[in-house]
């Protein structure tokens, strides 16, 4: 199974009790999916890494519908009003920490929307391992987590191994949408991201000088001499305040209306090939 590991970023230990005494209901089976649901990987699973993934549009009503993905969700304010405003697209949310996931999926719930199902697992390993080439039509990343310490940096989203997978998962032309108030993250994003929006002769000098994570051979063939990914600016929603980005509760919290406390950063990368 995926893993669940445990978050740690800073947020989510500033949101216990989130229930406030009520029963969360997750509505499984109609709005939440817990790892344990999702059918066992295979022992051989190295050796067939495809073995694994899954149809994701058979968890939606309208299973032909485009597909979007919100990595780590929170309390779910941006996956509500994005879903309850575009009712004919399908949405995913991850989120790793138990008691968020099953407030966001309650939530959820509660609104009654039927375009969105909420995963509880680690985003990372779950595109890897269950997620065909092509699924989504967006990813969102929004206030990822920052793991400030040096030696928690492996845990950031934003890897080369991760964009690999980005890459992998989005339809041609899909986008990947990335907003943080961080500094020192979006200067870590921004070195990641580099050798992705330059051409393909410095994706491979950069696998050469020693990206840590695997790049599959197959990106630069399939992108030709160019870049992965072009870069884009990113336009808030139209449903969002006057003044915030995206008005989740982390942006609420730790932004400020129009960006008062800090301005976040934002781009947007669009898969190219
Ligand atoms: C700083 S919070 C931001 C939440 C929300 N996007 C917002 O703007 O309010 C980051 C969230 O991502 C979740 N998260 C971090 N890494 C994750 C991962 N690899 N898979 C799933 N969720 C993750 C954390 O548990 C946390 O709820």
């Amino acid at each position: 199974m995926v893993a669940t590991g445990a978050g740690g970023g800073g947020y989510a230990g500033g949101m216990a009790d989130l229930s406030r005494g009520r029963t969360l209901d997750a509505a499984p089976g109609v709005v939440g999916i817990a790892a344990a649901e999702l059918p066992p990987l295979p022992d051989d699973l190295l050796a067939r890494p495809t073995a694994g993934r899954l149809d994701l549009g058979a968890w939606f009503r309208n299973p032909g519908a485009r597909l979007e993905l919100e990595i780590g969700t929170g309390k779910g304010t941006f996956i509500l009003n994005q879903a309850a405003a575009d009712p004919e697209t399908n949405y995913l949310g991850i989120e790793w920490e138990g008691e968020i996931y099953a407030y966001c999926a309650d939530r959820i719930r509660r609104r009654g929307l039927s375009n969105v199902r909420m995963l509880h697992a680690d985003a990372v390993s779950f595109l890897r391992w269950r997620v065909h080439d092509g699924a989504f039509a967006v990813i969102h990343l929004y206030y990822s987590d920052p793991w400030p310490k040096t030696k928690h940096h492996k845990n950031r989203v934003v890897q080369h191994g991760f964009l690999a997978e980005a890459w992998r998962t989005l339809a041609a032309g899909g986008e990947l949408r990335v907003v943080t108030d961080h500094d020192e993250l979006w200067a870590w994003d921004r070195e990641h991201f580099a050798p992705w929006l330059a051409d393909a002769a410095s994706l491979a000098a950069g696998l050469a000088a020693g990206m840590s994570d695997p790049v599959p051979a197959g990106i630069r063939a399939a992108v030709g001499g160019g870049p992965a990914f072009s870069e884009h600016e990113f336009v808030p929603p139209a449903w969002v305040d006057d003044g915030e980005v995206l008005g989740t509760n982390y942006e609420r919290k730790f932004c400020g209306p129009g960006g008062a406390v800090k301005a976040p950063h934002s781009c947007v990368l669009r898969k190219r090939g």
